[in-house]
């Protein structure tokens, strides 16, 4: 009985548009050496006006199809994580699997902020091994810059876009070795968006106090993400019955350089076996876990029987991290 899951297949696409610190400093009182030294990020990738979450997330999935020589046709789930989706409805899922063709696929969204991703995996894992779905598109994909405050140095600098996917399928091997996710919404304030849903809907007033864009208390959340990364990224490694010494790769959500080398310290793993992709990307919420495991994929970083611990942190608060024997 195929009871376990595997991906099969990871995609990623970024937009073409380069955005360097230098051209940052054009914009707000900040400066490359700055970014650099507290964050990692050298430059990141902006979509362009007419790209939605959509767009990108299409482009990966895409990639990803590819990879595992899956048709969309195939498709019968699309799971897609954000939290900046096209639009409030129809989900993000429902405009990629038009977009692909996917025509016998059931489509939804997750919300989990960065974590995004390891939630919808757990969300996959569930219903691939519950025995309805057999061949999943797990997509999260990201255009942060459309919620930035371009005025705002704490988080503009940080900001970006993009997407990451995989295919899942049933597999009679075990191959995620364990999960934990996690949540503490009463550091909600930490980091949100405040206006456009039910509690304060869209207004002049809310338009004109930039309530539509994301605010980030860092300095309070850069203390707790470096203790709950490594809290789940070790509970992760423990009930895998395995030992820090024994992952092969270490893919942290990437929001800054330090909090991954931080965490990647506490749980016991050297700097060289962890994936960094935040140079180039910056901080794209739910997307960065796919984007640096295609690339791993990609680049040889992974083969098979690897063991790769991915480990995520964000609004909510939420967390999650998983052991995956590839
Ligand atoms: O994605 C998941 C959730 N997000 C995170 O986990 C992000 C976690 N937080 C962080 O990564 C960091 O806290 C930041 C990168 C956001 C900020 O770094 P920091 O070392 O915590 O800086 P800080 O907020 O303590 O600010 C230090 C100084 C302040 O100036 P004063 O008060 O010391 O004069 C800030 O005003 O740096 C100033 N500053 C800047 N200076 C130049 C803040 N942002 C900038 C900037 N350029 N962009």
């Amino acid at each position: 009985m195929n009871t376990e899951i595997r991906i099969v297949g990871t995609g990623s696409y970024l937009p073409e548009k380069v955005l360097t610190n230098f051209d940052l400093e054009k914009i707000v009182d900040t400066s490359d050496k700055w970014i650099r030294e507290r964050t990692g990020i050298k430059e990141r990738r902006i979509a362009a006006e007419y790209q939605a979450t959509s767009d990108l997330g299409t482009e990966a999935a895409l990639r990803a199809l590819k990879m595992a020589g899956i048709s969309p046709a195939e498709i019968d789930l699309i799971v897609v994580s954000t939290i900046t989706p096209d639009m409030f409805f129809p989900s993000t899922a429902c405009f990629i699997q038009k977009n692909i063709g996917a025509k016998n696929a059931a489509a939804f969204d997750v919300m989990a902020a960065c974590s995004g991703f390891l939630y919808g995996l757990a969300t996959v894992e569930g219903l691939v091994r519950g025995g309805r779905y057999k061949k999943v598109l797990l997509v999260a994909s990201e255009t942060l810059s459309k919620i930035t405050d371009w005025e705002d140095r704490g988080t503009c600098v940080l900001l970006a876009d993009g997407a990451g996917a995989c295919v899942v399928v049933p597999d009679k091997e075990k191959h995620l070795l364990s999960y934990n996710l996690g949540a503490s919404g009463e550091f909600g304030h930490l980091l949100y968006m405040p206006a456009g849903g039910s509690r304060l809907p869209a207004s002049v007033e809310t338009v004109k106090n930039k309530k539509h864009c994301l605010k980030m208390k860092g300095n309070e959340l850069f203390k707790i993400a470096v203790r709950v990364l490594a809290e789940a990224g070790m509970k992760a490694i423990q009930e895998a019955g395995i030992k820090p010494e024994d992952i092969s790769l270490f893919i942290p959500h990437q929001a800054n350089w330090r909090i991954m080398k931080a965490c990647a310290r506490r749980i016991g793993i050297p700097e060289d076996k962890v994936f960094i992709t935040i140079h180039k990307y910056g901080n794209t919420s739910a997307s960065t876990i796919p984007i640096a495991l295609d690339e791993a994929v990609r680049e040889g970083r992974i083969k098979e029987g690897d063991l790769i611990l991915l480990d995520a942190f964000g609004g909510g608060l939420t967390w999650g991290a998983c052991v995956i024997r590839w």
